[in-house]
């Protein structure tokens, strides 16, 4: 364990299911009866956009039913504590990693709480019920805002980051994501590349199991305090 110094952690919906988060592609992986990819495209955005509107602005207000679970508390816990480089990119549009504490956190696919605004690229903090009905843009004045999440097909945020982080990661662990979507799906491959010792942390075997060093399976609630313990315990 002393050889680590830089960590890189991915995390995906299932670090969220613990605490009520429905996953996307689990048995109840509907949001409203529609499919996340059928309101996650930037043609879903122009072909119905009060539609797309009113699913993520139900998504926005379930955040308030929900908290931070063991799992996003321990990586709380190794970010505030862990001396060498961290940083934690989940592909999760809720906030529960801020809310459990969590400070090095990089969205790559946007975030529930923002809205984005099509006119100037502003991203601004959001929190109300409907965004149709939202003030015009802090920046640009414009009436223009919509969610502040990366579609499919789009560029997800903050890869320069991610790629420069993977190349001196020591370390690269996944939690609860099933390996279906790029280009996160890609980085234990670079991380490997990169000479990175890599481990995955989720509930069932996943596309990318076998890339792994190591793979644990369990519930992320488990797993990640347990693991985190033996990361502080050096
Ligand atoms: N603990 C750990 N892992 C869990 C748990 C749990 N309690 N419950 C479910 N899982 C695992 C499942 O086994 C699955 O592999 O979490 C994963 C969830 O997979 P997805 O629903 O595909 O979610 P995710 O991998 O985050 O999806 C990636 O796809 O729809 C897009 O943009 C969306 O960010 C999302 C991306």
């Amino acid at each position: 364990m002393s050889r680590i110094r830089n960590i890189v952690i991915l995390t995906g919906a299932g670090i969220s299911a613990e605490s009520g988060v429905p996953t996307f592609r689990g048995p109840g992986g509907l949001w409203e009866g529609h499919r996340v990819e059928d309101v996650c495209t930037p043609e879903a955005l122009a072909a119905d956009e009060p539609l797309v509107q009113r699913f993520y602005d139900a998504r926005r207000a379930a955040l308030n039913a929900v908290t931070p679970n063991p799992a996003h508390e321990a990586l709380a816990r190794l970010d505030a504590a862990w001396p060498g480089d961290l940083l934690i990119v989940t592909q999760n549009v809720d906030d529960l990693h801020e809310r459990a504490g969590a400070r090095r956190l990089l969205h790559m696919h946007g975030e529930l709480r923002s809205a984005l605004c099509r006119a100037c690229g502003e991203r601004s903090s959001f929190d109300r019920a409907d965004m149709a009905a939202a003030p015009p843009c802090p920046r640009c004045n414009a009436r223009a805002l919509r969610p502040d999440i990366v579609f499919f097909g789009e560029m997800p945020y903050g890869m320069e980051q991610i790629e420069a982080a993977l190349e001196q990661a020591d370390l690269f662990a996944s939690i609860g994501t099933s390996g279906a979507v790029y280009p996160a799906a890609g980085f234990v491959q670079l991380a490997s590349a990169y000479g990175a010792a890599t481990l995955e942390l989720n509930l069932d075997e996943s596309a990318g199991t076998r890339l792994f060093d190591q793979s644990r399976l369990g519930p992320a609630s488990k797993l990640v305090p347990d693991w985190v313990e033996t990361l502080l315990a050096g």
